[in-house]
């Protein structure tokens, strides 16, 4: 499973990338208007960064979705456009598909409309595990079940883990047989720390002084 970072704080995704493991940020309206900053700017820092940055259309009829997903896709290469899963949004995957723009299809809460938003060209499907958890459902059992069909019928659609809340969510996500796991700044800094880590690292570095200490004197 690739990382990728779900937030639009451009400076925390910095520190997370210097990391060396994250490959790509989803963004959406919420995390971009919490940002305050000019969605735009937000999106060309992002993609000059990382091969892939979804930036999602607030259009919501097909023609402007496509329009605005046209005109967003012409501020980097790595932007991917991000449409909602409804029916002008399925219609307008087909125009944006049609002129080479790279589509991910996002709330979706279920396997069925996972297999529509593929069958319709999208590159990617953004399942919303945290938040199918949130109705009393496993957001996870959405993602397998996703997987599983999706490699039945050798579809090429990738699918993106979302809503990830915790660091189970995160580790289950790849066990489910998601691409791609979109994780908040907050649970990577949680999935980097063990305990074990710290108190095997702190006895190393002790036992190493002391034979220091030792030789010296
Ligand atoms: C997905 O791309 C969304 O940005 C995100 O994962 C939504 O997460 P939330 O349910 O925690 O808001």
């Amino acid at each position: 499973m690739r990382i990728f970072v779900d937030s639009a704080d451009v400076e925390e995704i910095k520190k997370l990338h210097e990391l060396g493991f994250i490959s790509g940020a989803t963004t959406n309206p919420s995390l971009v208007a919490k940002s305050g900053r000019e969605p735009r700017e937000i999106y060309r820092e992002l993609a000059e960064m990382l091969d892939h940055v979804s930036a999602e259309v607030v259009a919501e009829d097909a023609e402007g979705m496509y329009r605005e997903g046209k005109e967003l896709a012409s501020i980097h290469p790595n932007i991917v456009v991000k449409v909602p899963f409804t029916p002008e949004g399925l219609k307008a995957v087909g125009k944006l598909k049609a002129d080479g723009v790279r589509v991910n299809v996002t709330l979706i809460f279920s396997a069925a409309q996972a297999l529509i938003a593929a069958r319709a060209g999208a590159d990617f499907v953004s399942p919303f595990i945290g938040r199918i958890d949130d109705i009393g459902y496993s957001g996870v059992e959405i993602v397998r079940e996703t997987a599983k069909i999706f490699m039945l019928y050798d579809l090429p659609t990738e699918i993106i883990a979302a809503s990830i809340r915790h660091p189970a969510h995160f580790i289950e996500a790849a066990r489910a047989g998601a691409h791609i796991g979109t994780v908040p700044p907050a649970v990577i800094w949680k999935l980097l720390k063990h305990p074990l880590t710290d108190i095997g690292l702190e006895k190393f570095l002790s036992d190493w002084r002391k034979a220091q200490e030792n030789r010296a004197g």
